[in-house]
């Protein structure tokens, strides 16, 4: 499985991208927002440049024709730019537009295998089912990335990879890849999270302090 960032944030990126292990981003109005009132098409070639790999932002419009024109100019942003379309009769039309014209479409705030099937047949490069927001109204939201896969599993001729997004904890990851999705994106603090282990910075400590009793502050090279 691989790893995004869900940050719009640079110096979180650009921290993420040094780990090399992050392939990708993926913003969304809100997380854009978080930086203050930026220019937006900036900030994205920005990230673009930063990024070795997919960067996903979002259309405000709301309606497909809004959403077509919004997606192809972002799409002339930067070659790594994907366009993140909202699920629901809009959005499925607005991505089966945008995949004839080869624009990648990133299908996000999908909730259900039914809209991931959709996304499929529409033809977008990328689908984001939403894990933490399914939880919050009580729902098992890592069943439905659980179903998506097995679903997409039946049919080898979809290409649409699949998103686990909305991720809140490294649990959340851990799920996520044992489902066999194609990609988690998580928050820079989750990522974090995932590095750490209380025992892991238990043995560094030990390793020092005996190191040090014999040794002095003599390095070992
Ligand atoms: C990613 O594509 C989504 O925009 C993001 O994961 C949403 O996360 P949230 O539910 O924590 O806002």
């Amino acid at each position: 499985m691989r790893l995004f960032l869900d940050t719009a944030n640079i110096e979180h990126i650009k921290h993420g991208v040094r780990l090399g292990i992050i392939s990708g981003v993926t913003t969304n109005p809100s997380l854009v927002s978080k930086e203050g009132k930026v220019n937006y098409k900036k900030l994205v070639q920005e990230i673009c440049a930063i990024v070795p790999g997919p960067v996903s932002t979002e259309v405000i419009s709301q309606d497909s024709a809004g959403m077509i024109s919004e997606a192809r100019e972002i799409a002339t942003w930067a070659k790594n730019v994907v366009v993140k379309i909202p699920a629901g009769l809009e959005g499925i039309e607005a991505t089966h537009a945008l995949a004839k014209e080869k624009i990648k479409v990133n299908f996000t705030l999908c909730f259900s295998v039914n809209q991931a099937l959709m996304a499929a047949l529409a033809g977008a490069a990328y689908v984001s089912p939403f894990v933490g927001r399914l939880d919050d109204i009580g729902k098992n939201g890592m069943q439905v990335v659980e179903d998506i896969m097995l679903v997409y599993k039946q049919y080898p001729e979809i290409k649409t990879e699949v998103i686990a997004a909305s991720i809140r904890h490294p649990q959340h990851c851990l799920a996520a890849a044992k489902t066999g999705a194609h990609i988690a994106t998580v928050p820079y603090q989750v990522l974090l999270q995932m590095a750490k282990h209380p025992l892991t910075d238990i043995g560094i400590a030990r390793f020092n302090d005996d190191w040090r009793k014999v040794m002095g502050d003599v390095k070992n090279i």
